[in-house]
């Protein structure tokens, strides 16, 4: 942590920042962005240390923390299941005090949330959700931002960009679905949840106050109706591989297509935190469609992973 600097904080979920905080850290995000695509060097970070700790698979989670550590000046030291300890059952709360006696920042990937908090309750040092069977903070994080880049507020305040807009969500009621329904919550915006039955979102586990930020149908092309955005997930996320057959047949009628685009905004835009599967939760046609912003997205990523090492170590810069 910087001298001074004394509040330490941990990024686990959503909620964990205020309104404000993500006011500052899509701004910082944008400047961030904005010098990397002009090549100016911008190492806040030099000596600093970041542990990515993968319990699950990764792509871009794995690169865009691990270039955008590189390019701020720092360094990486990635740790899986498999080549570590932690796949021998060495507690997680020495995992915790060893690892963060040697670095700066950690990143989890995880399966039950609580192993996370555990982590975190342990560290000396920040932790960040890197997603987790609840919730997947960062990736949100991105969307958000991508959404205020590509639809900005004409008053230039992000918040301004996301407040009373309407976000579609099909699919799983998921890691992904959670996370919506708090950012919903804390940043004054409507999800429409579209789930088949049984894979339902749920207030209490998604850790939301009310059910007010969110709205429920039963036919998702009824949920994309006067959507700003519609966004979507695999029908199985990691670690639910035996229910894969179930979960094809049950989501059939989730798959987002031309018409339920089509009865979204005509400016909607479509996500997808990707991996995709072209012909299950999503078409082709719609997934590399006009309206699909996916690839700024997953870039999105890294840019507001960089704001939020940033502001995680050094603080509200001045
Ligand atoms: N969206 C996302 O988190 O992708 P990875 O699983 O590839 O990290
Ligand atoms: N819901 C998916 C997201 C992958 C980035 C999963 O947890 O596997």
């Amino acid at each position: 942590m910087k001298p001074g600097h004394s509040l330490m904080k941990h990024y686990l979920q959503f909620k964990d920042f205020r309104a404000e905080e993500y006011a500052y850290v899509f701004d910082r995000a944008r400047i961030i962005k904005k010098r990397f695509k002009n090549y100016e060097r911008y190492t806040p970070l030099t000596d600093r240390t970041l542990a990515m700790i993968f319990e699950k698979a990764s792509t871009r989670t794995r690169v865009s923390f691990e270039a955008g550590m590189y390019q701020m000046g720092g360094s990486v030291v990635h740790l899986t299941t498999g080549d570590s300890q932690l796949g021998r059952a060495e507690p997680i709360e020495d995992s915790a005090r060893v690892i963060s006696r040697m670095v700066d920042i950690v990143m989890i990937r995880t399966f039950g949330q609580e192993k996370l908090e555990k982590f975190a309750q342990y560290s000396r040092v920040p932790v960040i959700n890197g997603l987790t069977n609840e919730f997947h903070p960062c990736q949100i994080l991105a969307d958000l931002f991508t959404l205020v880049e590509h639809r900005p507020a004409a008053s230039g305040d992000p918040l301004d960009a996301i407040k009373g807009k309407v976000v579609t969500w099909v699919g799983d009621g998921n890691n992904m679905a959670n996370t919506w329904l708090q950012a919903a919550e804390l940043l004054g915006f409507t999800v429409h949840v579209s789930t088949p039955s049984g894979y339902e979102v749920n207030a209490e586990l998604a850790g939301i106050a009310d059910a007010g930020c969110y709205k429920v149908f039963s036919d998702p092309r009824e949920a994309c109706k006067g959507a700003d955005l519609v966004t979507t997930d695999v029908w199985t996320s990691m670690g639910y591989e035996a229910e894969n057959e179930v979960r094809r047949a049950a989501f059939k009628q989730w798959c987002v297509d031309e018409a339920m685009m089509g009865v979204a905004k005509a400016d909607a835009l479509f996500m997808h935190c990707l991996p995709a599967h072209r012909g299950e939760e999503v078409t082709a046609e719609v997934i590399d469609g006009p309206q699909s912003v996916v690839w700024d997205e997953a870039e999105n990523r890294m840019h507001v992973q960089k704001a939020l090492m940033e502001y995680l170590l050094l603080g509200k810069l001045a």
